[in-house]
């Protein structure tokens, strides 16, 4: 008999990279009943036509950032970029992993804003969508949801800085928030001349806000396309680059993450590098390597901000620049073709209706001004404060006693780590997302799943299998899960604890929709704990005793993950 699950309707929220593996993965499962929601034209999210724009280089390398399913044509220009994947071709990518496998599959509501999300009391989920073009709203139910609407699809736009501050105070020129770039890139060009252009048409200057990738990305963009660049930032993103493209046994395989210490040291290489002396000595020695030869690989000066003082090792905010290139922002910035006016923030418009004020008290005359502030959780939207309380997502105070759950991780490498960052320090908030997939409280109803919220740096991969491990979640696949909501909570909320202790400078809660785990480098070791979840094999790269953390991690060793669950299914079923 067919499990009534795969009949019932469920929702993906979101049709970013995490929605689309999520709807093929259940498709492929036999579930009947699937909608997938977003509020773009097209597929894609970040990746989707309207937000992508040529000269978009993703951090990602060919290979890496795909699903098992469908391999990727190699990026153009890889040569030069290291064999960085284009933001195009990510977009061409999603479009025709869509038009190949879901169009026909699913349905999809495209220009659907997602108003709320709540259960109701006949414990249906109702999802209220307003249609973009007709503005018409109306409720849809469903059994399930799927909830993956991204970690950078909601911008965080400070208030002095908004486009209603700017009206204000009479600013004329443009403001956009860094998401609205490919939109405006037109009109952007059009209202700032090139440097070296000596018409009538006025030369101008485009100040970018911010220091993560998409300030410098953008900056890089504009720079190139010849026009006046001032980028401000307080601390910039760091980077990892090379003279030449780095080799696929170190860039592809587990070796980034064995030097990353995880929550659980698995293996007895991690356990040396993590736990004995000399072990955090050569951990901490190639991190320090790592980012040097890097910045010395652009010749960024030795007084120059871009050199933070922070080692790889305790940041997330990394980005992987790949082989040296004179377009990027590093080289334009070198050559002063990009300016750098830092450590400072933007804190205002100036009255003289042109000119934005800066914290070191200067002011910058500009003609656009891109905000490349960064994102807010896109869950507050979406759910409402009781809907999140009733499920447990969100931040709450610890409800399990997690004193002393801190000396369990006796790391020698995590001695010495930078300030915790004042929000985080008194330890008051935890959140409790189990495996970074399921609210912890909500474990037991099996109606409500996360995909894309874990912070990782082969999202491919870690989408792929999460969106496997939730669809043996739904059909009540045998899997090793907590027997209890308050076990997952507590599990849960020692991640939580861990989190604060890796990373002490990232507050996860801020940023709820991209931080339920933040298995940066150590996204091998987090996708091998849901694979056990699942009862089949983990450490599927492998290799003997020697070479195993240099085995290339690939897709296709995923591939056959939908047969293997089928085959437990089967034997499990017949068993009893
Ligand atoms: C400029 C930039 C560069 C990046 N570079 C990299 C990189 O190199 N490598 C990397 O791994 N990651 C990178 N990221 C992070 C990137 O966001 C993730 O890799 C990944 O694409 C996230 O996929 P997702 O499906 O979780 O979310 P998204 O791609 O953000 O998709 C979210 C979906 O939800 C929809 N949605 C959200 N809220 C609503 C609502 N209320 N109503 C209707 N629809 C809604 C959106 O329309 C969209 O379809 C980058 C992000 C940015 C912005
Ligand atoms: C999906 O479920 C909805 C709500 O129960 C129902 O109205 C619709 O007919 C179903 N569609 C399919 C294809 O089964
Ligand atoms: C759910 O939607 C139905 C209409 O489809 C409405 O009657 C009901 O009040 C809603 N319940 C909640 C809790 O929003
Ligand atoms: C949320 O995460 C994104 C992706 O890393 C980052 O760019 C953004 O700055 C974060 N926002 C906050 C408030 O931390």
């Amino acid at each position: 008999m067919a499990n009534k699950v795969l009949s019932e309707p469920i929702a993906i929220l979101g049709a970013g990279v995490a929605g689309l593996i999520d709807a093929y993965v259940l498709l492929q499962d036999g579930f009947t009943n699937v909608t997938v929601i977003t509020r773009d034209r097209s597929v894609g999210g970040t990746w989707s036509r309207d937000r992508v724009y040529p000269g978009l280089c993703i951090n990602n390398v060919h290979g890496e950032y795909r699903f098992s399913a469908l391999p990727m044509a190699p990026p153009v220009d890889g040569e030069k970029t290291g064999g960085h994947i284009t933001g195009m071709g990510m977009c061409e990518y999603m479009e025709s992993f869509y038009e190949k496998f879901l169009k026909d599959m699913a349905v999809f509501k495209f220009k659907t804003e997602i108003r709320s999300v709540a259960r109701n009391a006949a414990g249906v989920w109702n999802v209220s969508v307003e249609d973009l073009c007709s503005g018409k709203t109306e409720t849809l139910e469903f059994s399930r949801i799927v909830l993956c609407t991204g970690g950078c699809s909601k911008p965080k736009v400070p208030q002095e800085l908004s486009m209603d501050a700017a009206r204000l105070a009479n600013y004329p020129g443009i403001v956009i928030h860094s998401s609205q770039f490919r939109l405006r890139l037109d009109d952007i060009l059009a209202s700032v001349g090139p440097k070296e252009h000596d018409g009538d048409k006025s030369k101008g200057t485009v100040l970018v806000v911010g220091g993560g990738k998409s300030a410098m990305d953008i900056s890089a963009k504009l720079a190139n396309e010849g026009r006046r660049v001032v980028n401000v930032f307080d601390s910039p993103d760091r980077f990892i680059a090379a003279k030449s493209a780095i080799p696929e046994f170190i860039r592809k395989s587990r070796f980034l993450s064995v030097i990353s210490p995880h929550r659980v040291l698995r293996t007895r290489l991690e356990r040396f590098l993590h736990t004995t002396r000399i072990g955090s000595w050569v951990t901490h020695f190639i991190w320090h390597m790592l980012g040097e030869t890097s910045l010395d690989a652009y010749d960024i000066p030795k007084s120059s901000p871009l050199r933070t003082p922070f080692s790889l090792f305790w940041g997330i905010r990394t980005n992987d620049e790949g082989r040296v290139h004179p377009t990027s922002y590093y080289s334009l910035a070198n050559a002063g073709m990009i300016e750098l006016m830092v450590p400072a923030r933007a804190v205002g418009y100036a009255d003289d209706g042109k000119s934005v004020w800066l914290s070191n008290g200067e002011k910058v005359a500009a003609d656009v001004v891109i905000l490349a502030t960064g994102w807010q959780s896109s869950w507050t939207g979406v759910l409402d404060e009781k809907t999140a309380a009733d499920i447990g997502l969100g931040r709450h105070a610890p409800l399990t006693p997690l004193k002393g759950v801190e000396d369990s991780w006796h790391y020698k490498t995590l001695a010495n780590p930078p300030s915790i960052h004042p929000d985080n320090a008194a330890g008051k908030w935890v959140t409790s997302v189990y495996r970074g997939l399921v609210p912890a409280k909500n474990i037991m109803r099996r109606d409500f799943a996360i995909g894309g919220a874990m912070f990782a740096s082969n999202m491919g991969y870690m989408c792929e299998v999460s969106a496997h491990w939730v669809s043996s979640y739904f059909q009540s696949d045998p899997m090793r899960l907590p027997s209890s909501p308050e076990e997952a909570i507590a599990e849960g909320e020692r991640a939580s604890v861990w989190m604060r202790h890796r990373y002490p400078n990232m507050i996860s809660w801020i940023n709820e929709s991209y931080s339920t785990g933040l298995d940066f480098w150590t996204w091998p070791q987090a996708a091998d704990e849901l694979l056990e979840d699942m009862h089949v094999p983990s450490q599927r790269s492998g290799g003997n005793w020697l070479t195993w953390p240099f085995r290339v991690v690939d897709l296709s060793e995923i591939a056959m993950l939908g047969e293997e669950r089928r085959t437990i299914r089967t034997v499990n079923l017949n068993s009893a």
